[in-house]
């Protein structure tokens, strides 16, 4: 348990860890490469270093210098592994590693923790059993098993908005060889379509836009039409191949998301350097504008096929604002700090077509209403979302993880708002994305 207080002094400059999304990539495609994969930047949490330990499992040697690793790949084709293989409680390495595990020439289980083993699998096993793949489950659950084999080529609309099942079928066409098509209707984070293209090749990637054309009714005026009705159309070639080289890892926007809060929200000035700013994951930037927050961009580059800049927040007064749709999906992992920031706007926000959040690390739409009516917010739970009623001054309260992460550091941002004092009742699940949170916030929190 950790006993949390109001901070007296706000403001600083903060390096996060490495991206947990990209970490996770670079780890798994290292079982495909052809050739070594460098990776600096390394985030060394718990969730993936479950994709690294899997890694390892089929077959990978890794050798480390502090937060530079080196994978090189196995003989093709893979060796099973020996033993099951425990995603704890990452997602991420449990879906990815269906889809690649699916298309191999090995069997293999997975398992993972509690949480993990209540999560939906079903929206990877579908697909994939549809190209072919045999994987055993119980009521779509891990643990499952995998007994992979060559797959057949397949076309697949998305029918969740995640990047995961995207990914797992992107991989399960890697490791077999098969051409595969994925559309979306929602784009979604593209990590592993960059890092294919950054390290190998094969991967052809259409954006579906509109097009201004005469209007039948008037033709004075233009009307948009969409040739089809998804927005991307991602295709893994039967060709496509990794190569190996070098990922170096910018760092992660959901985790700065915690830090950019604490500036919005006392109206103080933080800076992240070298933040991962993939467009896809840079709807809490755009949120933070619209709620009232400066925020500046600097020393914008791209490396191993990822933007990355220096992010600058300053507080101000800020506004409630309604989130729904696209916008959701592009800050999907930062809604819990989302809603923590609008206890502290001036009215109410409301958050739809967020039911996805109900099948992270805990239910969040349940964790978060829960912490912040126990702060004294008034905070309702809808179907699909939140409406949480801003402007009342945070109480300090026992709050709890519910064993998520991201729940442990939003809600420990909150603390340094609060009147009275706080508790956490497990500090430790940090560890799943940012091990080093505390000793981050204690920097520019105190
Ligand atoms: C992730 C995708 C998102 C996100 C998760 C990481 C990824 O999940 O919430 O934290 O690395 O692909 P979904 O794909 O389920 O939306």
């Amino acid at each position: 348990m950790l006993k949390l207080r109001k901070a007296k002094r706000i403001g600083g400059n903060v390096v996060v860890p490495g991206d947990k999304s990209i970490a996770h990539r670079a780890a798994l495609l290292s079982i495909l490469s052809r050739g070594p994969i460098t990776i600096k930047n390394w985030p060394g949490n718990d969730d993936c270093n479950r994709s690294l330990a899997a890694a390892r499992q089929l077959g990978v040697t890794v050798t480390r210098d502090e937060n530079v690793l080196i994978l090189t790949p196995p003989e093709q084709p893979m060796i099973a592994p020996e033993s099951i293989i425990d995603c704890g409680n990452s997602g991420t390495t449990a879906r990815l590693l269906a889809g690649l595990l699916a298309g191999s020439n090995v069997s293999a289980i997975l398992s993972g923790d509690e949480s993990l083993s209540s999560r939906p699998m079903a929206r990877v096993i579908e697909p994939l059993t549809a190209m072919g793949a045999d994987i055993f489950a119980t009521n779509n659950r891990l643990p499952i098993k995998i007994a992979g084999k060559k797959l057949l080529p397949f076309e697949y609309r998305l029918q969740v908005s995640s990047a995961q099942v995207k990914s797992a079928l992107l991989l399960a066409g890697l490791s077999s060889h098969c051409t595969v098509t994925v559309r979306e209707d929602t784009v979604t984070r593209d990590h592993t379509e960059n890092m294919i293209a950054a390290l190998g090749d094969g991967l052809v990637v259409r954006e579906v836009k509109a097009q201004y054309v005469p209007d039948p009714d008037d033709p004075r005026k233009k009307k948009s039409v969409v040739s089809e009705p998804f927005k991307k159309e991602i295709t893994l070639t039967g060709q496509a191949h990794i190569d190996g080289g070098e990922v170096d890892i910018p760092g992660d926007i959901s985790t700065a998301a915690f830090f950019f809060a604490l500036a919005a929200m006392s109206e103080k000035t933080i800076a992240v350097p070298r933040v991962g700013l993939n467009s896809t994951r840079t709807g809490i930037l755009e949120h933070l504008r619209a709620i009232g927050c400066q925020v500046e961009v600097e020393d914008r580059k791209v490396i191993s096929g990822e933007p990355r800049g220096n992010v600058i927040v300053t507080g101000g007064k800020l506004k409630p604002r309604r989130l729904h749709g696209e916008t959701v999906v592009d800050l999907i992992d930062e809604i819990p700090i989302v809603a923590v920031m609008a206890a502290l706007a001036d009215g109410t926000t409301i958050i739809r077509d967020a039911g996805e959040l109900r099948h992270k690390e805990s239910d969040r739409l349940a964790t978060v209403a829960e912490n912040l009516q126990r702060m004294g917010i008034k905070c309702g739970l809808l179907e699909d979302g939140l409406a949480i009623e801003g402007g009342k001054e945070l109480q300090g309260a026992d709050l709890k993880t519910y064993g998520d992460h991201r729940i442990a550091m939003a809600f420990a941002i909150a603390a340094q708002f609060a009147v009275g004092p706080s508790t956490l009742d497990d500090e430790s699940v940090v560890g799943i994305s940012c091990p080093t949170f505390f000793e981050l916030l204690h920097t520019v929190a105190s």
